[in-house]
């Protein structure tokens, strides 16, 4: 079960996603896409980490906020093509197996190695914590995400590469697990997209919601031509009769991705001589993207409007995750000398 062949023999994927509610068109580009594509040669497994979300919550707003986010998600996912007949979409609360082999993970997870992972640096920071006053569930998040990926004995999993460390980790743990209890889980392997990184509307930072430089993906054409009107482009063409750098502005980026060929080069030479403003070019770009996101917002409204539709698939995922789930623990629980 590790390589992605035809018939009974397709690799094992998982992948999860925080529920921070509408997807924008860098998530798109950099993980859901290929989520997508993916369905065709592996058995695929999807995952709302809704448990993952609380290793950061600071108020009870954001826990109210929860529910709402996950099924505006997960319409994202359905919209864009992940497929309930062929993958397990679910929610990671649902199946509460995780939370057991989370806790028996820990048996075997030395604390420097958590301390050490750069995400887990970087989140005391920017939460304005210590090593000493954050939550002992945030040191463990890679724990958990490595109890996600086992827990399906999923052999591939595809991230970005801010995702890579924890990956390692996830093989570390379970290279130990395997010495110490006997041979049971497959060395999850990361699997990096080689999409173009998204730069967001200021030009500058990754496209992300946080920096609010994002297109949503469900948002109205309208919306989008209005926030792509704000975009920051070369920053020396002050003027309309300024020559602009295309190679300098994102918004020359995104024709490259979602215009064609043929437009992007005209795009190239009318902005080099100054024969096109920067206002038309951004018209021009969301009309691009606005093509391009048609069918997806097409079908987006199409599941929205049947009621119940999100929760019965994540009610369905639910099942068919904790059928698995509760075959593994029946090997771990044997192979630790419990139960
Ligand atoms: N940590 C991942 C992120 O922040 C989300 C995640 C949780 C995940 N569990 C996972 C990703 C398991 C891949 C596999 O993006
Ligand atoms: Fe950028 Fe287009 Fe303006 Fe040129 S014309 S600087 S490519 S927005």
């Amino acid at each position: 079960m590790t390589q992605p062949t035809s018939g009974n023999h397709k690799g094992v994927i998982f992948s999860g996603m925080r529920p921070t509610g509408l997807l924008h068109l860098g998530n798109y580009m950099g993980a859901l896409q290929n989520w997508v594509t993916l369905q065709q040669d592996y058995n695929c497994i999807y995952c709302a980490v809704d448990i993952h979300a609380l290793t950061t919550v600071e108020s009870p707003d954001e826990t109210e906020s929860i529910k709402p986010n996950i099924g505006d998600m997960v319409l994202d996912w359905l919209a864009a093509g992940v497929d309930p007949e062929k993958s397990i979409v679910f929610v990671q609360s649902h199946v509460p197996e995780v939370m057991t082999l989370h806790t028996l993970l820990s048996m075997v997870t030395p604390l420097g190695w958590l301390t050490r992972v750069p995400t887990f640096k970087d989140k005391v920071r920017q939460m304005h914590e210590t090593e000493e006053t954050v939550n002992y569930g945030l040191v463990g998040y890679p724990v958990l995400q490595t109890a996600d990926i086992i827990l399906y004995k999923a052999d591939t999993v595809p991230v970005g590469q801010d995702q890579v460390p924890h990956i390692e980790l996830s093989r570390e743990i379970v290279r130990r697990f395997n010495n110490l209890f006997g041979e049971t889980f497959p060395e999850p392997q990361a699997k990096l997209t080689e999409a173009p990184l998204l730069v967001g509307l200021d030009g500058q930072n990754k496209m992300s919601k946080t920096l609010d430089n994002h297109l949503d993906l469900a948002a109205t054409p309208e919306e989008t031509t209005k926030r792509v009107l704000t975009a920051f482009t070369d920053p020396e063409r002050v003027r309309r009769e300024i020559p602009g750098r295309p190679e300098v502005c994102n918004i020359y980026s995104l024709h490259k991705i979602f215009s064609s060929a043929k437009a992007t080069q005209t795009v190239y030479e009318e902005c080099t001589t100054a024969q096109r403003g920067c206002v038309d070019c951004k018209r021009h770009i969301a009309d691009s993207i606005n093509d391009y996101l048609k069918e997806l917002r097409e079908r987006r409204e199409d599941f929205k409007a049947r009621p119940g539709y999100v929760q019965e698939i994540l009610h369905e995922g639910g099942k068919k995750a904790r059928a698995i789930a509760k075959e593994t623990m029946a090997e771990v629980y044997e192979k630790m000398g419990l139960g």
